[in-house]
């Protein structure tokens, strides 16, 4: 296999290496140098007909974000950007419901934390409801374990109604960022700064879309369950993290109670549980 040169070389050559592994689900690879959003590239080829499995890299975002309107930090060679197209509307998938977005999003975590795990060897946490990172420890409060965020995902849903049309999953994993905006300083890292030595984000490309792509095929073959118990495993603050529910007024605070099986976050507010579906926790 030669390297391929042009935008995000290194992807492309290691994308086509792992044929045999993500073939026949990932069919074509578009490789960008700069781009405004990978996932607005992803949305404007799915508008125009790309099918399910179609993906978006590029080198370097000028508009990158991340969820609740934050932007994502993307300097170029440094990280990596990535967008799929999924048309959960296509012939045996599941129903295309607000509800089964989640689940997607979910599964695309799964698909993160492990590929990270895979290539890097190193613990990899999922937090609620799709961030990636690493802590210190298993401290019961969020200051004791001093999470720094690696990765995360971004699942953008077209609906006609309840209908979905289409999801673009974006994924952003820091690779070897050796310094973050001031905004971020303390709460990102990066995979090299974590484990301090030089990261293949070709593998790191090649072991987030085998398992996310394992994680998906169960999705729409109805194995639900299974998704959502590869993401327990990977998230110890599921369970007894201490949280503030985020809302327009009040923000109650609870301890986390378990993953439900629709993908809602079970958190024990006083004498009851609430399932948080959307908003913010703020972990405390
Ligand atoms: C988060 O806030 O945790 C989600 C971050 C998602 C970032 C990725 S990078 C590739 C894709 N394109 C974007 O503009 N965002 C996602």
């Amino acid at each position: 296999m030669t390297a391929v040169s042009g935008p995000a070389g290194d992807l492309v050559t290691a994308f086509d290496a792992a044929d045999a592994r993500l073939q026949p689900f990932f069919g074509r690879l578009i490789a960008l140098d700069r781009v405004g959003s990978t996932n607005d590239e992803a949305a404007r080829l799915a508008g125009a007909g790309a099918p399910e499995g179609t993906l978006v890299v590029a080198d370097s975002q000028t508009t990158g974000r991340g969820r609740s309107g934050r932007s994502w930090f993307s300097p170029p060679g440094a990280g990596l950007y990535v967008s799929v197209v999924l048309r959960p509307l296509d012939p045996g998938a599941p129903p295309g419901t607000v509800e089964w977005v989640r689940l997607v999003t979910l599964a695309a975590g799964v698909g993160v934390a492990e590929g990270i795990r895979a290539s890097t060897a190193l613990p990899i946490e999922l937090k609620w409801p799709n961030d990636v990172g690493i802590t210190d420890g298993p401290g019961p409060r969020a200051a004791d374990r001093r999470w720094r965020k690696l990765a995360g995902v971004l699942a953008e849903a077209a609906a006609v109604g309840r209908a979905i049309q289409h999801v673009i999953v974006g994924i952003g994993v820091n690779v070897g960022q050796a310094s973050f905006p001031s905004a971020l300083a303390g709460a990102a890292t990066s995979l090299e700064a974590e484990s301090g030595r030089p990261i293949d984000r070709g593998a790191v490309l090649v072991e987030t879309l085998a398992a996310f792509r394992s994680a998906y095929a169960d999705l729409r073959e109805g194995r639900s369950r299974e998704v959502l118990a590869r993401w327990r495993v990977l998230s110890p603050t599921a369970f007894g993290a201490r949280v503030a529910i985020r809302g327009d007024g009040a923000e109650p605070e609870g301890v986390t109670a378990g993953l439900g099986d629709d993908g809602a976050l079970h958190v024990r507010v006083g004498g009851r549980i609430e399932p948080v579906v959307s908003g913010e926790l703020r972990w405390i």
